[in-house]
């Protein structure tokens, strides 16, 4: 939606503009004095208020000790949370692409906060895939796919031989690799944390409500949604962002197909939100100024709801009407299984985590900013990988695309 992607740039346009008309040094943490810097180990990212809840009034620590007011963050939310020895924070993002985009920018250019070695945990609600997962489970993404960067047809002018109305963007068919590349469409983050947060979360003990026992049974009609029929667990799988909030098996499945499209058949599509490419963008661009260490974050995302309903229900019973009993136990276990991921990264700090965990996958995104060449799509503009920028007329002369190809 051309629109809507004008904002979104001209929100960041004007943020970037403020931040390169200060000078370096009042942006540069090594350059500010220690008393007014934040350091914080680990920075909790919530994306809306019953996400931020479960952190308040715990027994492992005070997040309302200090509230730090960091300019451009969401008017409705405009306080970083923090303990007093600033050693854990948070903040809540407000819903949606453009806003998780425009708050982290904000927060990882303040002056405000030194981020260079802070791990950040992305804790958030979705929507999950009963192929892969259920109601309450907790999921640990290494891909974060923009499924819904496509072109679309509505329903009723789908051409018959099309699976689904999504195609790729610069591409004439569903299957086909994107030929128009934006840059935001996949994420890749630090495999060998991920493992330790996936062993961190193994050791809780999840919440589960009656509600959603008695749900998730009907998905056991199919033997395709077996995952979906059984108790809640910990999974490694990944997240698609998407600001359109789709429901159903045929969108469900076309974005699944999108995700091994987009990541040449490594990620496993399991959850569905609508921030976290947005807020790994963000990072990205941070990592590029050396002010957030990209190979620090974690994605962490609980099933509250299933993405399509359970064979013989309608659509809309299950996205509208249907008590799934997923949202209490999606939002306990964001705390359950988060706490275990911040106690472990604060108890392993001395020995592991202040020097880094190493990635021995690519991390980045599909351009390979960062350096190296992505085990996904088409390689870097920035470095020596074999991809030549191509401009080309979009069709209808509607607008000018860049287009990367494989030389
Ligand atoms: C921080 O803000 C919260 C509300 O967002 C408030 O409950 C808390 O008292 C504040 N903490 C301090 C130290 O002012
Ligand atoms: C954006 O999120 C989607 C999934 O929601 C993910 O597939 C994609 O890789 C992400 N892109 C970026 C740039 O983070
Ligand atoms: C669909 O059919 C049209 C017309 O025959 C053809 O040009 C196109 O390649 C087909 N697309 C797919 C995805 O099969
Ligand atoms: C889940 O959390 C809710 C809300 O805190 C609580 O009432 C319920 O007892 C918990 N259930 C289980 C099985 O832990
Ligand atoms: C997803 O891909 C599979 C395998 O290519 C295909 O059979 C199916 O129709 C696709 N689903 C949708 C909704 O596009
Ligand atoms: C980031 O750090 C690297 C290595 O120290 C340096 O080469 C680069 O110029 C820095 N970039 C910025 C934008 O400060
Ligand atoms: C991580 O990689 C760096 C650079 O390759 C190396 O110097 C360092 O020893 C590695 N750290 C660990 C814990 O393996
Ligand atoms: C996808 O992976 C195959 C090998 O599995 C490789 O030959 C191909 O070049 C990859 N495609 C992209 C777009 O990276």
């Amino acid at each position: 939606m051309p629109s809507f992607h004008l904002s979104a740039w001209l929100l960041l346009a004007s943020l970037l503009s403020h931040v390169l008309a200060n000078p370096v040094t009042s942006l540069d943490p090594r350059h500010k004095k220690h008393h007014d810097c934040t350091k914080p180990k680990v920075f909790i990212i919530s994306m809306f208020p019953p996400e931020a809840d479960v952190w308040y009034g715990i027994p492992e620590f005070d997040l309302l000790a200090r509230n730090i007011t960091v300019p451009g963050l969401s008017p409705l939310y405009p306080d970083a949370h923090c303990t007093s020895n600033g050693e854990v924070c948070q903040l809540v993002t407000g819903e949606s692409e453009i806003n998780a985009a425009t708050t982290i920018t904000s927060l990882v250019f303040s002056p405000l906060f030194d981020l260079t070695t802070t791990y950040f945990l992305i804790g958030g609600i979705a929507g999950i895939s009963p192929e892969v997962a259920t109601l309450g489970s907790v999921t640990f993404a290494r891909y974060a796919v923009q499924v819904a960067l496509q072109y679309e047809f509505d329903a009723r002018e789908i051409p018959d031989n099309f699976t689904t109305g999504y195609v790729p963007q610069g591409s004439t068919s569903p299957t086909e690799y994107p030929q128009s590349i934006y840059g935001t469409e996949v994420f890749e983050v630090n495999e060998p944390l991920r493992q330790l947060a996936l062993s961190y979360a193994r050791t809780a003990t999840l919440n589960d409500s009656a509600a959603a026992i008695a749900y998730r049974a009907n998905y056991a009609k199919s033997p395709l949604y077996t995952a979906g029929s059984q108790a809640p667990g910990v999974v490694a799988c990944d997240v698609a962002t998407s600001d359109v909030y789709y429901s159903g098996a045929l969108l469900s499945e076309a974005f699944a197909n999108t995700t091994k499209l987009f990541t040449n058949g490594s990620g496993l599509y399991c959850t569905t939100a609508q921030e976290d490419n947005a807020t790994l963008e963000a990072m990205l661009r941070a990592d590029l100024n050396n002010r957030t260490d990209f190979s620090r974050i974690i994605i962490m995302r609980t099933a509250s709801d299933f993405d399509r309903p359970f064979p013989g229900e309608p659509a809309t019973v299950n996205l509208f009407y249907a008590d799934q009993g997923g949202f209490v136990p999606a939002l306990q276990n964001i705390y359950l299984a988060g706490i275990k991921v911040v106690e472990g990264i604060l108890g392993g700090w001395d020995t592991t985590y202040a020097k880094g965990v190493n990635a021995t996958n690519y991390i980045g995104d599909i351009f390979g900013s960062l350096g190296g060449k992505p085990d996904f799509g088409p390689g870097s503009e920035f470095n020596n990988n074999p991809v030549v920028l191509k401009k080309r007329g979009m069709r209808r002369g509607r607008r000018m695309g860049v287009a990367l190809a494989r030389k």
